[in-house]
């Protein structure tokens, strides 16, 4: 008997109202610079103006969109402002928005090569084409023994290397037998909390976390490594990964890989390299320095949907040796039995990561890595670095404030001189004006502003008036 009631969109009505989609989100791009920064509305504000229940009959796209407007709007903080100088950049771009668009279009499941061989393949190759895009080592190409899969985050694929690391030092022991609380894991007292919360995933324990003491530029200590490794060895823990950052979250600073990863290889232990939001500065030959070392590498991280234009979520994770990787995560049910697997001759990702189901996520980056080109992207990096780089020169010649960290990149850590409470009070007011939003973080336990170039709009004129800004907020301040 013939279905003839349907709920569905009409092909028709699907393109109707996906260019009103598209439009919306043009025009929005164009008024962006309209709207307070950082969303103002009061905490339940945004539920309190939806119905209390779902609807019972269907409602018409173009209300459906109306409410965007209309309610969601009000509780958006708009992170593709070029006014958005907060945490680190989220940045998108019209084709990473449309690379997206397609693949929840497409609505594959990419998790075994056979459910989609395009999904594995594209992704394969794309993330083959940025090895040498970043001046990255060989030994992360999939024609190599290593290779490099898409992860949702940077936290995730710091936790499969640490999985991987755990297996490694365990003589692929720690999967079948769980943890017996010897081994150690290293990273600098600024890396991210990803770290952590991996440390805890994975069973490790906290108490088996060394954070190592940074130097006077935030970076990590390689000799205070060299002594905590040297003291574990000598309780009869077993050192077994070692994070070290390059671009870390509160200040940018650059971990030595060549001294960290020469400690890793006198001891045999994994060593993974978060790039997560600095890496993407390395498209730029004069920014390569910041992978020096990174030959050494077990595995590697950065996010394109940092600060690659490429929309959220998608970070690019490496390792050397894939076969540490598939050890540590690899687990085939009947279910998932198929021919290509059997082969031997495919990559299926699923044994590359946490979960089994996977994104299309290959398209997006391909898009943009397709529309901006090398010199496209390059081009934004450096206009984003030197942007920071003429912020920090203001802050440098005037006298009320000061540089709390190096700026190599496209992160500026300040402060006004007036002290911590004067610097919060300052951050406040600048993020309730709506003009721009800045956030802080602490460095040698004072409290410091940060302002982080990114977004794909951003230009000079919008990082003056966040300086003027800045600049007219603080003599108001001293006056009160
Ligand atoms: C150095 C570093 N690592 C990891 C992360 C976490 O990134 P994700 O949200 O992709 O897990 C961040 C986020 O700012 C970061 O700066």
């Amino acid at each position: 008997m013939a279905d003839q009631k349907s709920y569905h969109m009409t092909p028709e009505e699907f393109r109707r109202h996906g260019r009103a989609v598209v439009d919306w989100i043009a025009g929005y791009y164009e008024r962006i610079e309209s709207f307070p920064v950082l969303s103002q509305v009061e905490p339940g504000a945004i539920r309190a103006g939806l119905p209390p229940a779902a609807p019972a009959q269907g409602e018409p796209f173009g209300a459906i969109l109306d409410d965007v407007e209309k309610l969601i709007l009000p509780g958006i903080t708009h992170w593709q402002s070029p006014n958005f100088f907060a945490f680190y950049p989220a940045n998108s771009s019209a084709p990473g928005v449309l690379g997206e668009l397609l693949s929840a279009g497409l609505g594959v499941q990419g998790m075994l090569w056979a459910t989609s061989p395009a999904a594995t393949e594209l992704e394969t190759h794309v993330l083959d084409w940025l090895v040498p895009m970043l001046g990255l080592p060989e030994k992360f190409l999939s024609t190599s023994a290593g290779g490099g899969v898409i992860q949702d985050t940077a936290s995730s694929a710091s936790l499969c290397a640490l999985l991987a690391a755990r297996q490694r030092a365990t003589g692929l022991a720690s999967n079948r037998r769980g943890g017996d609380g010897r081994l150690t894991v290293y990273t600098s007292s600024q890396a991210h909390s990803s770290i952590a919360k991996a440390v805890r995933i994975a069973g490790l324990g906290e108490e088996n976390l060394r954070l190592i003491p940074v130097d006077d530029r935030f970076a990590m200590r390689p000799s205070a490594l060299a002594a905590e490794l040297q003291r574990d060895r000598e309780a009869g823990k077993l050192p077994c990964f070692v994070c070290a950052t390059v671009g870390t979250t509160s200040s940018g600073a650059l971990d030595p890989l060549p001294e960290i990863a020469a400690l890793c290889r006198q001891s045999n232990v994994w060593l993974h390299v978060d790039a997560a939001m600095s890496g993407t500065a390395a498209l730029c030959p004069e920014f390569r320095y910041i992978h020096h070392g990174v030959e050494h590498a077990d595995s590697y991280c950065f996010n394109p949907h940092k600060w690659m234009f490429t929309s959220f979520d998608c970070d690019c994770f490496y390792v050397a040796d894939r076969r540490a990787l598939i050890d540590a995560l690899s687990i085939l049910p009947e279910y998932l039995r198929n021919r290509a697997t059997e082969s031997g001759a495919v990559i299926d990702y699923r044994d590359w990561q946490i979960p089994l189901g996977r994104r299309f996520r290959a398209l997006k980056l391909w898009f943009v890595i397709r529309h901006y080109g090398l010199e496209g992207l390059q081009h934004h990096v450096r206009r984003h670095v030197e942007l920071a780089q003429q912020f920090a020169a203001w802050v440098r010649e005037d006298p009320r404030f000061e540089l709390a960290a190096p700026a190599p990149l496209n992160l500026v850590c300040f402060r006004h001189r007036a002290g911590d409470e004067f610097n919060q009070r300052l951050l406040d007011r600048l993020n309730q004006s709506g003009a721009l939003y800045l956030t802080h973080t602490r460095l040698n336990d004072r409290f410091t502003l940060r302002l982080a170039v990114g977004q794909a709009s951003t230009e000079l004129r919008h990082v003056e008036r966040a300086w003027k800004r800045i600049q007219e907020e603080a003599a108001l301040l001293s006056l009160l």
